[in-house]
C-alpha cells in the first residue's frame, strides 16, 4: 500500500467524526473545531507488521540506557546489538540484556562509526539512536539506508538541511523515523490532550512551551552530556531543545494533521549564565573559565500556524532555576496552564479563578495512563519514557503508523536552525519548509489510542 493510500481523505474523515459524536466538528470557514475523541492510530505511513521487534541500540549513555531498561520490560521488543563509542558502558548495558534472559546482544565498539556495521546486522529491525545531537542525523540515515527503522532522540536534527535528509530517506526508503519525544507522553500533557479531544477548551488557538532547566551542572560535568552538550552553546545561539515543550502544544494544535508551523521570530538575550558558573566553580587558570560562549541564556520564539494559531517556545538552560516546560493550552472555552498545572473552563470552573488541575484528572486521565500506570511504574522521567517505548514497539508490532512521523520529527526540530537564523537577523520572520508537501492537509488529526 503507498503511503497515500494511508490518508484517509480529511473531510469524509471529520463527516465520520461528526456522525460518532453526534455534534459539529466543523466551523463555518471549514477549521476542524474538535477532532474525533474516538480511539484512533495515527494517520499516514506504515510499514509491515513485525512480530518481534529486534532493536539496534546506538548511544546507551544515560538516556539510552534507560530505554535498554524500558525495552526489556515491553512485551515483544528484543534488544539485540548494542553499540557504544565507550565499550565498558556498552558491556555493562549487554550485561542488564543478559540479566534480563535475553540472548547476549552484539556490541559494536570499535569507535565514532560503528553503528555503520550494526546498521548492516541482519538481526537487527530498529535502530534507536541515543547519541550526543551531532550523531543523530548519520545514524538515521545509515539506519533506513540499510532497511531499519530508525528511532532517534531528540532533536532528530539541528539544521534544516538535515530535517530535510531525514523526510527524504525515510520517503525513499519507505521506514518509520520516529523522534522520541517522551513529554508526549507525559501524564498532565496526555490528559490535556485527552481535553482538547474532549472539547473541553474549545477551538484551540494558542499554545506555550519550553525548556527551562538549569543544566549548569550537567553541562561542565566530566562525564555524561558534560562531554558534548557544553560545546554547542560555544557554537548556536538558538532554542537548541525545542522539541519536549513544542511536541505535547504541537498535537493538540494538529501540526501537520490539519495546520502546520509556518513561519517563527525568536530573539536570545544575553549569554551569562555558563561564565558566571565557571568563575564560581573552577580555580583561576582553569580553562573552563576562559571557554566563550554564544548561546544567549533564555531564548524566546513565536511561532504562527498556517491556521493562524500562536506558539510561544522558550530555552532556557544557563541559569539558576526550577524546572518548567511552562506548557499552556488555550482554547475559545478555557485553558490548561502548567508549573503548577491548573484548569480555566468558563462556566465550569468559579469565575476568574483557576482549579487544580488533579480535580480533573479522575474523568480526562488519557486511557493509555489508565491502561498502563502499573507498566510503567519506575521506568525514567515518571513512567512516560516506558510508554513512549511501548507505544513505539506496539505500532511497529501491529503495522500501524507511528504516534510521531518524520514529517514531525522534521517540523519540531526544524525550530533549531529557524531560531538560530530569525535570531541573526534581528528577529525576522523565516518560514519553516513543508516537510509534508502538502500532506498536512489532508492527513487525519491524532485519536485517542489505548495500551
Ligand atoms: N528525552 C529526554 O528526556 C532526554 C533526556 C536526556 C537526554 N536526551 C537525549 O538523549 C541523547 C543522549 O543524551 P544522554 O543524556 O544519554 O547523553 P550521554 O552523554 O549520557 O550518552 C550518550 C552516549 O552516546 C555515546 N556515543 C557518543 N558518540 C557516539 C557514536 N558516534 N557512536 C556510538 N555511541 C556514541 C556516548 O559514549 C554515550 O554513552 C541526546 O540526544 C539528548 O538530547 C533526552
Amino acid at each position: 500500500m503507498s503511503m497515500d493510500d494511508h490518508l484517509t481523505d480529511r473531510r469524509g474523515f471529520l463527516q465520520t467524526a461528526g456522525a460518532l459524536l453526534g455534534a459539529s466538528v466543523i466551523a463555518g470557514d471549514g477549521t476542524p473545531l474538535v477532532a474525533s475523541p474516538q480511539q484512533k492510530p495515527a494517520d499516514g505511513f506504515a510499514a509491515p507488521p513485525l512480530p518481534e521487534v529486534r532493536i539496534g541500540f546506538v548511544g546507551v549513555g544515560g538516556q539510552g540506557g534507560a530505554h535498554v531498561r524500558n525495552m526489556l520490560r515491553v512485551p515483544g521488543a528484543r534488544v539485540t546489538a548494542i553499540c557504544d563509542i565507550a565499550p565498558e558502558r556498552a558491556a555493562q548495558v549487554q550485561k542488564w540484556v543478559v540479566d534480563a534472559k535475553q540472548k547476549e546482544p552484539a556490541l559494536y565498539t570499535r569507535g565514532p562509526r560503528d553503528f555503520e556495521r550494526l546498521c548492516e546486522s541482519d538481526d537487527v529491525d530498529l535502530v534507536f539512536n541515543a547519541t550526543p545531537w551531532e550523531w543523530h542525523v548519520p545514524v538515521c540515515v545509515a539506519a533506513m539506508t540499510h532497511g531499519k527503522h530508525a528511532a532517534t532522540e531528540v532533536p532528530a536534527a539541528m539544521t534544516i538541511e538535515d530535517c530535510w535528509q531525514l523526510v527524504e530517506v525515510a520517503d525513499k526508503q519507505r521506514k518509520h523515523c520516529v523522534m522520541m519525544e517522551n513529554c508526549n507522553y507525559d501524564r498532565p500533557e496526555m490528559m490535556v490532550f485527552n481535553m482538547v479531544r474532549q472539547g473541553l477548551f474549545g477551538e484551540i488557538l494558542h499554545a506555550e512551551g519550553g525548556y527551562l532547566h538549569d543544566l549548569r551542572a550537567i553541562k561542565f560535568a566530566n562525564r555524561g552530556e558534560g562531554l558534548w552538550r557544553r560545546a554547542w552553546a560555544m557554537k548556536v545561539n538558538a532554542n537548541l531543545y525545542p522539541t519536549h515543550g513544542l511536541g505535547p502544544v504541537a498535537n493538540c494544535l494538529d501540526i501537520n494533521r490539519g495546520d502546520r508551523f509556518e513561519y517563527l521570530v525568536s530573539m536570545s538575550g544575553p549569554s551569562r549564565g555558563l561564565q558566571q558558573w565557571a568563575k564560581d566553580h573552577f580555580p583561576d587558570g582553569a580553562p573552563q573559565r576562559s571557554e566563550k560562549f554564544v548561546l544567549g541564556d533564555v531564548n524566546v520564539s513565536l511561532i504562527r500556524t498556517a491556521r493562524g494559531k500562536t506558539i510561544y517556545v522558550s530555552h532556557d538552560t544557563n541559569l539558576p532555576r526550577p524546572y518548567s516546560r511552562i506548557h499552556l493550552v488555550q482554547g475559545t472555552r478555557g485553558l490548561f496552564q502548567g508549573y503548577p498545572d491548573r484548569v480555566y473552563i468558563e462556566g465550569r470552573s468559579p469565575e476568574h479563578r483557576w482549579e487544580e488541575s488533579k480535580a480533573y484528572l479522575e474523568q480526562y486521565d488519557h486511557p493509555l495512563w489508565t491502561d498502563l500506570t502499573s507498566n510503567a511504574e519506575g521506568a525514567g522521567h515518571g513512567g512516560m519514557d516506558y510508554l513512549e517505548d511501548y507505544r513505539l514497539i506496539k505500532c511497529l508490532r501491529e503495522g500501524l503508523p507511528t504516534d510521531m512521523n518524520v514529517y514531525d520529527a522534521a517540523a519540531l526540530s526544524a525550530v533549531v536552525h529557524l531560531s538560530q537564523r530569525s535570531n541573526a537577523k534581528r528577529s525576522a520572520s523565516v518560514d519553516f519548509p513543508d516537510f509534508t508537501r502538502g500532506k498536512w492537509q489532508s492527513t487525519a488529526p491524532l485519536g485517542i489510542v489505548r495500551g
